[in-house]
């Protein structure tokens, strides 16, 4: 189905099933430990054995040999495969450093060898007996002394004359930002079981994207795509870590065809930060110009990142080009290249960052108008994008954000005078930013089985990263088919299904949920041709199928055999025809100890304005865990880089600090009740990134608030504020 005009009176607007706040469906099996991740995958494929991976110890240079001789004596060993004898390999289209294969070592602890034993605990330990021969090459670590070196090439962006409106504004900021790399810290690792028979290669792995790792897949090991099947039904976080296939896939792939049995290999988790992608360090430079009545009349934002030769930067200038207005604007992205592992996408890339920038600026420039930081927000708000003016925001309730949001968190009663507020050891601060994140959609299809008892089956590889795919397809088939939740069996993350959208760029669940409604409206159609019913009048509700004065069990239409029927949502020129983007507003209440310099979030809330909400459980924890990750880029998320030695220095999560939910005592969201039919049919629009966007900016307003103290160097943690 080519989605090219608004929905109007789809069956969907009744919502029975779809808006309403259906726990998941899976969380019963996440919640007792019962849900088969990838390496638990006991029971696919007989006589498992494990593989270790060894990883380089430089960040740079060429592998003149590896000695495995005293590695394959060893106890338990069934084989060993290296780097240099598989060859490099090309790569996808999103992956930039080699994953396995060849002599060159492009950053620290790429994989080099896997050592194959019956054992976890023997291949382990072999792969510790594996020595390497190394000719190092000098590499390029330090992001600030890269960008010193480089020379800025012409604007992203460019509308009106920046410079010019600059100079004459009469009020106006000039400040720099930076934020540090992160990393994804999702709970599972990556995990991999592969299984050769003959030709075909299966992997049960964990991956956001099914058909992107299916294709990848197939380039890295120079096979057809045909040949392969992923398999990835629960994935235990993926933030952006698991979008391109990694090396764990690939290095399980040559693995179990060397020694002809399914090999299992996850990256342990000390391996992972080095060995995998992370969002990119950034350094930003912001200039806002106004007149005295508040109006911004000029804005730039420019931002340097470095990533491996080939890489792509950071692009924290995404949301700078439209979410504010004003006529004359900038935006510039540079890149420089570093021998550090490759930056790539992690949750909200872009607009993560860059908001984290953009709207620390925007609080120091209504301080400099000696304006309120939310009036100020909401009179620079506009309707079309400012540098194209010709095109509309499909929808866009920012103000409201602000409005409601500062009449729900009590933004009134905030004092605007920095340290001020004092209770005990703890100087309190109120603090807010603005949100905005893309909403971008890709196709996605959906096969649907309707069964002679009346069930209907709903097939595609769209994938569930703990956001809720199950429960929301499930909700989508039921209201199309006129059916309870529980009729509805959901088979997800298998690429003998479907292609869907997959889980990224916020674009999961109004693009599967669409895919899904296009397959139910070719199961309504043959529906009404078995039961010979007239299509226009047909009525699908309580599991009966009623047209005029008929009413017929719906399991009637498949009594002769199953009906299976399926089919793929497109977008087309329509779509794009508008902005369509999502928006929101976050306010956050710190605690900063008056002796330590500690912050502690005491209450955070967000409001969001992303189109319907299609279940506002799933959504609100998408939006409340996404906060608590916005609460770790603000405080204590930076991964450190040894400048000398070329590598994250704390790669595991006891020296990389995440928060979670227990250490904010209240987290409330507020969605605004909005439908946007130029997204897609069932009205709704992205949130899972949407969530993290401007939080960092709120806590670090909300700092300085408490203490005087303006940090633009991210983390803010305690030596900053002493
Ligand atoms: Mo998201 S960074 O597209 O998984």
């Amino acid at each position: 189905m080519l989605y090219d005009s608004p929905a109007t009176d789809t069956p969907i607007e009744r919502l029975r099933v779809v808006g309403q706040p259906h726990p998941r469906i899976d969380g019963a099996l996440k919640t007792t430990g019962t849900a088969p991740y990838a390496y638990e995958r006991h029971d696919v494929a007989e006589g498992q054995v494990y593989g270790w991976p060894v990883v380089a110890g430089i960040p740079k240079g060429r592998i003149l040999g590896i000695d495995t001789l005293a590695a394959r004596g060893a106890p338990g060993v069934l084989g060993i495969v290296t780097a240099p004898e598989v060859g490099p390999h090309e790569n996808g289209p999103m992956n930039t450093a080699l994953l396995f294969g060849g002599d060159r070592v492009q950053h620290y602890h790429q994989a080099i060898a896997v050592v194959i034993a019956e054992t976890f605990e023997q291949a382990r330990a072999a792969a510790a007996l594996v020595s390497v021969d190394y000719a190092p090459e000098a590499g390029r670590f330090d992001l600030h002394a890269a960008a010193a070196a480089h020379e800025p090439g012409d604007p992203d962006m460019s509308h009106g004359d920046f410079e010019s409106a600059f100079a004459e504004a009469p009020v106006t900021i000039d400040q720099r930002y930076s934020t540090p790399g992160e990393y994804h810290a999702a709970m599972e690792p990556h995990a991999t079981i592969a299984a050769w028979e003959g030709d075909r290669l299966t992997v049960w792995t964990s991956n956001q994207m099914i058909a992107w790792a299916r294709r990848d897949l197939a380039t890295v090991l120079g096979i057809p795509q045909e040949n392969i099947r992923v398999d990835s039904p629960y994935i235990g976080g993926g933030f952006g870590g698991k979008l391109f296939v990694r090396s764990d896939v690939v290095m399980a792939a040559h693995a179990a065809r060397r020694v002809g049995r399914p090999v299992k290999v996850m990256l342990p988790r000390p391996f992972i930060t080095n060995n995998g992608t992370h969002r990119a360090a950034t350094l930003q430079h912001i200039r806002i110009g106004a007149g005295t009545d508040g109006r911004i009349t000029a804005l730039s934002h420019e931002s340097t990142s470095g990533n491996l030769p080939g890489g792509s930067p950071e692009t924290a200038t995404a949301q700078s080009e439209m979410f504010y207005a004003g006529a004359n604007r900038m935006t510039r992205v540079n890149l420089v290249e570093l021998d550090l592992p490759e930056g790539n996408a992690m949750r909200a890339p872009g607009e993560t960052p860059g908001l984290m920038a953009l709207e620390i600026a925007m609080d120091e420039m209504a301080e400099a108008l000696k304006m309120d930081p939310v009036a100020f927000r909401a009179l620079n708000d506009t309707q079309v994008n400012p540098a194209n003016p010709d095109r509309r925001f499909s929808r866009r309730n920012f103000v409201d954000c602000l409005e409601r949001g500062a009449a729900a968190f009590g933004w009134s009663a905030r004092n605007p005078v920095p340290g001020q507020r004092r209770e005990g050891d703890w100087l309190i601060g109120h603090g807010m930013a603005g949100a905005f994140r893309g909403s971008p959609a890709l196709a996605s299809g959906a096969r649907v089985r309707l069964q002679p008892d009346g069930r209907v089956i709903v097939e595609s590889d769209m994938t569930d990263i703990g956001t809720g795919s199950y429960t929301i397809m499930a909700q989508t088939a039921a209201e199309m088919m006129g059916l309870e939740l529980g009729q509805i069996e959901m088979r997800l993350g298998d690429s003998d299904y479907p292609v869907a959208a997959g889980s990224g760029g916020q674009f999961g669940a109004s693009c599967s949920t669409a895919g899904v409604y296009a397959a139910c409206v070719k199961l309504r159609e043959a529906v009404a041709k078995a039961l010979g019913l007239n299509q226009a009048e047909i009525d699908f509700s309580d599991g009966m199928v009623r047209s005029g004065a008929r009413a017929i069990p719906l399991a009637e239409a498949a009594a002769g055999g199953e009906i299976v029927v399926e089919d793929t949502i497109e977008f087309g020129d329509f779509r794009s025809a508008a902005e369509l983007d999502t928006f929101g507003a976050h306010f956050v209440e710190v605690g900063v100890n008056v002796a330590t310099g500690e912050t502690r979030v005491r209450r955070m809330l967000a409001v969001c304005d992303s189109g319907r909400i299609l279940n506002p459980i799933t959504a609100r924890s998408q939006v409340i865990g996404a906060m608590t990750m916005g609460v770790g880029a603000a405080l204590s998320e930076e991964l450190a880089v040894d400048t000398a030695r070329g590598f994250f220095v704390n790669h595991d999560l006891a020296s990389y600090e995440v928060p979670v939910h227990s250490d904010i005592p209240s987290q409330e969201v507020i969605f605004i009740e909005d439908t946007d039919a130029n997204s897609s049919p069932l009205k709704a629009k992205g949130i899972g990134e949407l969530g993290l966007c401007g939080v960092g900016a709120a806590i670090s307003n909300a700092v300085y608030n408490a203490t005087g103290v303006r940090v633009r160097d991210y983390p803010l943690t305690l030596d900053k504020l002493l």
